[in-house]
């Protein structure tokens, strides 16, 4: 695992910001169509800054290689993820992202503190890593789409010198989180595998979709990609491929029980959150 700390951290330094080409042919367009993507994704891979100290608090112990990657190798790549994401939204003549980067939740202030006691840490990592794997992997599915969008609408400047790079550097925090996943998971003992399974049912949400109108931003991001289009199945199919591997883990010695259902329903509460608020199904139109 230190190896693929290492290897991450040389093949991928972070995107030099003056490698980017932010030629669009239609700004407005681009707003229009992406605006509520580039609001959401600037504001979550910004706010990593926030998701460290929150690290540091809920593993006031961490393993090493935890530690490597996620304040040396993660956090500098996100960061510039989120810097080129906003510049682009700002020359798009959108509003500037503001992301909490300080706030820490009083939640997870007392989980830090239970967190002391060495077997209760063993269990914040495993939520870490789950919530790292889900995260991931809806990335990946988000600048999958956007990418193909951004050709759609002929903007080849900004999918290959924005998205494509952005797009290049997900999957190997992924899979970083899928090994320490796996690995430790076959390392806990009942409780500490039941406490995980019940706080996962309880507390699973899409990233950076704490509030109200967070949740909105996110349900109308995922349907400016047509991750989710109005119907149950394509919803089901994005929460079969987010969950898919804290299903084979958690869950996968239950019969008959497909991906988390918690999964399902927290991305169906977000995507309905627009619907109601457009008062129809169509599409989401962007940010003004
Ligand atoms: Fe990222
Ligand atoms: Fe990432």
């Amino acid at each position: 695992m230190a190896d693929h700390v290492d290897r991450l951290g040389e093949e991928h330094p972070p995107i030099p910001l003056d490698s980017v080409d932010y030629t669009m042919k239609r700004p407005g367009l681009l707003a229009e169509r992406f605006g509520s993507v580039l609001a959401y994704m600037s504001r979550v891979e910004l706010e990593v800054e926030r998701n460290v100290i929150e690290l540091n608090i809920l593993l006031p112990d961490p393993p090493e290689v935890d530690q490597h990657f996620y304040a040396d190798v993660w956090m500098p790549q996100e960061t510039h993820h989120g810097l080129i994401l906003d510049r682009l939204q700002v020359l798009a003549g959108l509003e500037a992202t503001t992301p909490n980067l300080t706030e820490v939740s009083f939640r997870l202030k007392l989980l830090g503190a239970l967190g002391r006691v060495g077997a209760v840490q063993d269990v914040s990592r495993m939520l870490y890593y789950l919530t790292g794997l889900a995260t991931e992997r809806s990335a990946v599915l988000a600048y999958n789409k956007l990418h193909a969008g951004m050709l759609e609408l002929g903007e080849r400047a900004v999918a290959r010198t924005v998205v494509a790079p952005i797009r290049r550097q997900e999957p190997g925090h992924f899979a970083y989180y899928q090994i320490a996943a796996r690995g430790l998971w076959s390392q806990l003992g009942g409780w500490q595998k039941w406490l995980v399974r019940t706080l996962r049912r309880k507390t699973f949400g899409p990233v950076g979709a704490e509030n109200k109108q967070q949740r909105l931003e996110f349900g109308k991001a995922i349907r400016s990609l047509g991750i989710v289009t109005g119907d149950d199945a394509d919803l089901q199919h994005y929460a079969d491929q987010v969950g898919r591997v804290e299903h084979e883990l958690l869950w996968a010695h239950r019969r008959g029980l497909r991906v988390p259902k918690y999964v399902f329903e927290s991305f169906r509460r977000a995507a309905h959150a627009t619907a109601d608020l457009d008062g129809d199904h169509q599409p989401a139109r962007g940010r003004a």
